[in-house]
C-alpha cells in the first residue's frame, strides 16, 4: 500500500461540499482548512484535517510532503480546450495585431481552415509530440483534467486520427483527457459549395465510427453564423445523442444565434462561450439545468471587449464553469490561472467563485463530480501546491507561474 500526507498547508483548499454543482452563494464557499493536512493511499483521498489531526493518523512509513505555508488546491478541471492541433496560428496573431479582425481572417481562408490544412498534413505521431507538449503546459498552471475536442480534421479519417492522439495522451501523460468528438466545428473547404453534404458525412460516417471505436464520450458543434445554423446543429446533436454521447455546445460567441435556446431544449450538459447571450438566454440556461462554460481567454487574446454576464449567471442561480478554450486562434492559453485572473478583472467574479468555477463545477459539467473536482475522501488525490500562502493570490498575480508540484493520483506529475 503507497500512502502519503500532505502537511502544514497554509490553506488546504478542499471545496468540499454538497455532493452536485455549486451554485449562486454556494460557490463562495471553498471549504478552507487552515495549517491542514491530507492523507492518501493508492492514489485516493482517505482523509483531510487539521495537519496535527492527520499527523496523528500517519501510518509508518508514510510519505510525507511537506507543504510549508503553500496553498493546496484541487487540480484545475480545464472543461473546455482543443489541445490536439497541427503548427499554431502566430502569423494570424500578428495580422490582428496589425488590425485585422478574427472574422476577416476567417473569411479569407485562414481560422479553424487554416489549422485544419496543417493537422491533416501532420501524421499521428506528429499530433501526439505536439500535444504532449501542451500537456506539460497545462500542468504547469495545476491543471489535472482536460476535456480535449477533435475538429481540425474535418475527413472521417482526420477526425479518428486526433481522436486516437488523445486516447494516446491518457496513456502517455499524466492527464486525464475527456474526449469530445467536434466533427461540426467548421464546414471543410471541400464541401464550401454543399455544406448539407458534409452535415450528412458528421452523421452518417463520422458519428458512427467514432462511437464503434469508443473514441469519444461527448459531441460538441460550433453553432454560429458562417459555421452552423440551429437546426443543422440540432441534427447532429440529436444523433449524437442518439448515439449516447453526452452534448456541449459552442454557442453565442461571435453572433447571437439563439444557440443558448436550442441547448436548454436539448438539455445539454453545457453550453459554452455566450459572450453575446441575453438575459431570456440565460433564463433559458437556467430552467434547463444547463451549465454555461465560460471561457475568458478567447474574448481576452481576440481583443474584442464583450465578456459573458457571469454575475447575471450566478444570480439566476446557474453553476458556471470556467475554461481555457485552449486553441491555435481565439485562445492559446493553457492556464487556468490566467483565467481566474480574467474572470476577476473581466467578469467580477471573485476568486472563491473562479476557484469552484474552475474544479468542481467543471467536473460536474464532465461527468466526474464523483470522482475529482475537490479534495474530500473517497475523490482523486489530484492536487497542486502553489507558492503562496492564500489561495486568492492565485487570481491576483499574473503573468508569473505559482506552481510549486502537481499531483495526479498522489503521484508527482510536475516540480518547477
Ligand atoms: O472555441 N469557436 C470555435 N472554436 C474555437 C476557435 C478555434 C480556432 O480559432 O481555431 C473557440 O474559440
Ligand atoms: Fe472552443
Amino acid at each position: 500500500m503507497n500512502t502519503l500526507a500532505v502537511l502544514h498547508a497554509a490553506q488546504l483548499v478542499t471545496v468540499a461540499g454538497p455532493q452536485r454543482p455549486r451554485v449562486g452563494g454556494e460557490m463562495s464557499e471553498l471549504a478552507i482548512i487552515t495549517d491542514g493536512g491530507m492523507l492518501v493511499k493508492d492514489g485516493r483521498i482517505v482523509q483531510t484535517g487539521a495537519s496535527d489531526e492527520i499527523e496523528k493518523a500517519l501510518p509508518a512509513g508514510a510519505q510525507i510532503i511537506d507543504a510549508n505555508g503553500k496553498v493546496v488546491l484541487p487540480g484545475f478541471v480545464d472543461a473546455h480546450a482543443h489541445p490536439v492541433f497541427g503548427g499554431n496560428r502566430v502569423d494570424e496573431f500578428e495580422l490582428r495585431a496589425r488590425g485585422a479582425t478574427y472574422e476577416e481572417i476567417a473569411a479569407s481562408g485562414g481560422g479553424i481552415r487554416s489549422t485544419v490544412r496543417k493537422t491533416r498534413a501532420a501524421s499521428e505521431d506528429e499530433l501526439l509530440e505536439q500535444a504532449k507538449k501542451h500537456a506539460e503546459w497545462f500542468l504547469k498552471g495545476g491543471t489535472t483534467t482536460v476535456e480535449a475536442k477533435s475538429g481540425y480534421g474535418l475527413t472521417v479519417e482526420d477526425e479518428l486520427k486526433i481522436l486516437r492522439v488523445i486516447r494516446r495522451l491518457n496513456t502517455e501523460t499524466p492527464i486525464e483527457f475527456v474526449p469530445t468528438f467536434l466533427g461540426a466545428h467548421a464546414i471543410p473547404d471541400e464541401f464550401h459549395n454543399a455544406p448539407e453534404q458534409y452535415v450528412a458525412l458528421v452523421i452518417h460516417k463520422m458519428l458512427p465510427r467514432v462511437v464503434e471505436e469508443r473514441l469519444a464520450e461527448n459531441c460538441d458543434i460550433f453553432c454560429e453564423r458562417g459555421y452552423f445554423d440551429l437546426a443543422d446543429s440540432e441534427k447532429i446533436l440529436r444523433a449524437a445523442q442518439e448515439h449516447g454521447l453526452r452534448l456541449r455546445m459552442h454557442v453565442d460567441q461571435l453572433t447571437n444565434s439563439g444557440g443558448a435556446f436550442l441547448a436548454a431544449r436539448l438539455h445539454t450538459a453545457t453550453a459554452d462561450h455566450l459572450e453575446q447571450a441575453n438575459a431570456a438566454e440565460i433564463a433559458a440556461l437556467a430552467e434547463a439545468g444547463v451549465q454555461p462554460v465560460l471561457l475568458p481567454g478567447s474574448v481576452y487574446a481576440l481583443g474584442k471587449a464583450r465578456y459573458p454576464r457571469a454575475r447575471e449567471m450566478i444570480e439566476a442561480g446557474l453553476a458556471v464553469v470556467l475554461a481555457t478554450d485552449f486553441n491555435p486562434g481565439s485562445s492559446p492559453t493553457p492556464s487556468m490561472p490566467m483565467i481566474l485572473s480574467l474572470a476577476s478583472t473581466q467578469m467580477k467574479m471573485t476568486p472563491a467563485e473562479s476557484v469552484t468555477a474552475a474544479t468542481i463545477n467543471a467536473a460536474y459539467s464532465l461527468n466526474r463530480g464523483d470522482r475529482i473536482g475537490s479534495l474530500e475522501t473517497g475523490k482523486l488525490a489530484n492536487f497542486a501546491i502553489y507558492d503562496c500562502d492564500d489561495y486568492r493570490e492565485l487570481a491576483y498575480y499574473f503573468g508569473v507561474s505559482q506552481t510549486h508540484s502537481v499531483y495526479v493520483r498522489g503521484e508527482r506529475a510536475y516540480c518547477a
